[in-house]
């Protein structure tokens, strides 16, 4: 197993701010696949929805992937869907080891509601969206995942130092 961490899980689990807090930590980089795809396109992933469609969003975060495969000591965040093509969940294994963060319903939707940047969950009712996707995704998020952390109740750091712990577990440190 490659010397990366990736952290996987709904949208409002904390996957950045966590990822970047881990990475600080173990001395690792810290590469976020949304902000990779921002990066590349030059437009914002609400754009990139708008202008382009899902598929081709899709598409982007799998050749996000293939290109990170030679990347070592890193911390990766990725974007909540990502883990939903099996050939994406298939470049993850290679790449390391694979963390879910998970939070409940409610937590999730406080925490999402703050911003407006994500395209999937400008719906009339966004609860809703967010209970219908969680039941649809949340058996492949587990299929994907080496280890899981609810972050429901604990800080940032807190999800961050489990990360760390289960990572050197894996990793044997
Ligand atoms: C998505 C999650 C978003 C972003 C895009 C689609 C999803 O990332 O990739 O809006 O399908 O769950 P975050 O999980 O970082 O919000």
């Amino acid at each position: 197993m490659q010397t990366n961490v990736i952290l996987i899980g709904f949208m409002g689990t904390g996957k950045s701010a966590v990822g970047r807090f881990a990475a600080h930590r173990l001395g690792f980089q810290f590469l976020d696949t949304d902000a990779l795809i921002v990066e590349r396109e030059g437009m914002e992933i609400s754009q990139i929805f708008a202008l382009r469609g899902e598929e081709y969003f899709r598409d982007l975060e799998t050749r996000v992937l293939e290109s990170l495969t030679h990347y070592q000591r890193c911390v990766f965040s990725t974007g909540g869907g990502l883990v939903l093509r099996e050939q994406n969940r298939a470049l993850l294994r290679e790449l390391g080891f694979v963390v879910l963060l998970t939070a409940r319903e409610d937590v999730i939707f406080d925490r999402v509601t703050r911003t407006s940047k994500r395209p999937l969950l400008r719906t009339e009712n966004p609860q809703d969206t967010i209970a219908h996707m969680l039941a649809e995704r949340q058996p492949i998020y587990e299929s994907a995942a080496q280890c899981i952390i609810d972050t429901s109740d604990l800080s940032r750091d807190a999800v961050g130092e489990a990360v760390i712990a289960k990572a050197r577990e894996a990793f044997g440190w």
